[in-house]
């Protein structure tokens, strides 16, 4: 018997709810991590990373967090690898569509995703949360923070670093490109007027992300 976690049509549903909770991921974590660059000191940066740290309800996030990045890579493949088995002969051209660009390439920018959350993952998370590598700070309220700043600006002053983020955080923003508009239609929004709205939307928000994560390791490099 086919169901939601087994059918095609339930696998991209399951696939787009978890890819639209990491499109909302993607901005809480930029608005954060945008502030090392928007002011002089790490302070509110350090303030609002060590709240997230110890909130518990942050803490279930986290968990539902990394559910929601393993559920949309497992489905993701899945599918894909569900679609590679269903045409035989693999087409020599594809067919034109205004997505077709991105949309053929979404299996190649997942991958390079991945990549990145490896790095990403070893370079700041486990460095925080396992290996106790980053030191307090205390300000001027008195109360001592976690000076997780200090560390992203150490690791964004080393070139190949920078522009190894910079390359792989491109791939993301290919990948957003097309995975914003994707997600909404799967999950049933196809309308005359909406449609391209929520495509624009998807171009503004694929820039806007992509555009945002790779100002900071470069602003850190050229000017902390
Ligand atoms: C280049 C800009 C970025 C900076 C400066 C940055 C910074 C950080 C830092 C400092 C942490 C550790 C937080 C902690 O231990 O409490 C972290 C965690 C994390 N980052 Fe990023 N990040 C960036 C881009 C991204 C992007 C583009 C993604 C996703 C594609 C991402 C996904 C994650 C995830 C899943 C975690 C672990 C969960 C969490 O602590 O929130 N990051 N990031």
């Amino acid at each position: 018997m086919s169901n939601i976690f087994t059918s095609s049509v339930g696998k991209k549903f399951i696939m787009s709810l978890a890819g639209l909770f990491l499109i909302i991921f993607l901005v809480l974590h930029l608005s954060i991590n945008i502030t090392l660059i928007l002011f002089k000191t790490p302070e509110t940066f350090n303030k609002a990373a060590t709240f997230m740290g110890n909130n518990p309800v942050i803490k279930i996030m986290e968990v539902v967090l990394f559910g929601g990045i393993l559920l949309h890579m497992i489905y993701g493949a899945v599918l894909q690898i569900q679609n590679l088995l269903a045409r035989p002969v693999r087409y020599k051209k594809s067919n034109y569509s205004q997505t077709s660009f991105f949309s053929k390439y979404m299996l190649h920018t997942a991958i390079i995703i991945t990549i990145f959350l490896v790095i990403h993952l070893l370079d700041f998370w486990i460095k925080n949360k396992f290996l106790g590598e980053v030191h307090d700070i205390t300000y001027a309220d008195g109360k001592t923070y976690h000076d997780l700043g200090a560390l992203v600006i150490e690791r964004f002053q080393i070139g190949w670093v920078v522009i190894v983020y910079v390359v792989l955080l491109l791939g993301l923003g290919f990948h957003l490109h097309h995975s914003f508009q994707s997600a909404f239609q799967t999950l049933g929004l196809n309308h005359k007027t909406y449609t391209p709205v929520i495509k624009a939307l998807g171009v503004i928000y694929s820039i806007v992300v992509a555009g945002g994560f790779i100002s900071i390791p470069v602003v850190i490099y050229f000017l902390k």
